[in-house]
């Protein structure tokens, strides 16, 4: 069978569409096409094309103290390489320690984690890049301090045995899956809808005696399984890469934390709002799922600077609404200590 006559949309025909919608529509089509572009190059690294021992060269740290291997900085200049065809007003990378502003006429501002997920790259296992993209405002100094609700477009590439593009532009999550043959993307999955009660969890549970009571009161509940109040089996899955859980979430539904925890550093969780948990609660909102620290939705929180971690819990809306209540007041077994007036997110 001729590949053409599959039938399946390109990600080039989609973007087109999005295109005519207005000038803005115009400016996130072609910034959105410029991401994937660098994708399917930072795929082909991922996967070898360059020499294989320097995927995994480590260089140093990056501003928020994560280690940097030559694939992360690679992925990061193609994915400037390619936004220099699009309208940008600011840009921000987890590679960079600093957001770098550049034509205030323009009218985008892009956040990227350029390859999330990195410490697995000499286990060959997955990885990928998250893109946030929001309107630039009129300040645009104030690019990266406001809330998620503000995105309005995002996405994420998986590079595993398969390359995956994963977009919402505010209207419904779609999965794009890479022709090797060709270097197109086609769309493969379209209004993904993540199952709103699926018992299933991830989490590094290596961490639990670091967790506040609620985190801890739910996974307890899930361990206990059809023994316990919540009357079913869990399953549990834990990849170590945000990217290849969120993707799963999307498909087969579940619940992934990355909760605030006792250790240092960690007050606030591990991932950073700007460019893992913002993009990440849209797509999942978008697909029907839920995304909150536990107290608060993410998309409604604003960083105070660019690399501000934040506790992220997001998947099936059920499995989310019953951690909140576990963080909730009605829960006083697991809110009595003085702990929960003073740590954790945007908390006095
Ligand atoms: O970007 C951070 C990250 O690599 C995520 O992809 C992943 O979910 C998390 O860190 C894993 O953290 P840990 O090593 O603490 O389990
Ligand atoms: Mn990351």
């Amino acid at each position: 069978m001729a590949r053409q006559s599959l039938g399946l949309t390109t990600l080039g025909e989609y973007l087109e569409r999005h295109s005519e919608t207005g000038p803005l529509g115009f400016s996130v089509a072609t910034a959105v096409d410029a991401i994937a572009t660098a994708c399917i190059e930072i795929s082909g690294l991922a996967r070898g094309g360059a020499p294989v021992t320097s995927a995994d060269i480590i260089l140093g740290t990056n501003a928020d103290g994560d280690v940097q291997k030559d694939l992360d900085i690679s992925a990061d200049w193609l994915i400037r390489r390619a936004l220099a065809s699009a309208s940008i007003a600011a840009f921000a990378s987890e590679e960079a320690a600093k957001p770098e502003f550049y034509d205030p006429a323009s009218l985008l501002c892009v956040a990227v984690d350029p390859l999330d997920g990195s410490a697995n790259l000499d286990l060959n296992m997955s990885v990928g890049t998250i893109f946030s993209i929001t309107p630039a405002p009129r300040d645009v100094s104030q690019a990266f301090r406001r809330p998620g609700t503000e995105q309005i477009a995002a996405g994420f590439a998986l590079y595993g045995p398969q390359t995956s593009f994963v977009l919402t532009l505010g209207d419904g999550v779609d999965i794009f899956t890479l022709d090797p043959a060709d270097a197109i993307f086609r769309l493969t999955r379209a209004r993904v809808r993540i199952p709103a009660d699926v018992s299933e969890f991830a989490i590094n549970a290596s961490n639990r005696r670091y967790w506040d009571p609620p985190v801890r009161a739910f996974i307890d509940e899930c361990l206990a399984g059809v023994e316990g109040p919540a009357d079913q089996d869990f399953n549990m899955r834990w990849i170590g890469s945000l990217v290849a859980e969120i993707y799963r979430i999307l498909l087969h539904g579940g619940v992934f934390l990355y909760p605030a925890d006792n250790r240092d550093g960690y007050g606030n969780g591990r991932l950073r709002l700007v460019y893992e948990a913002h993009p990440m609660a849209f797509i999942v909102e978008q697909a029907g799922g839920a995304a909150s620290t536990g107290y608060a939705r993410v998309l409604d929180l604003a960083p105070d600077t660019v690399h501000q971690r934040v506790p992220l819990i997001l998947g099936s809306s059920e499995q989310v609404r019953r951690i909140e209540q576990f963080h909730g007041p009605e829960i006083g077994a697991c809110t009595n200590a003085p702990l929960f007036a003073h740590r954790g997110f945007f908390r006095v």
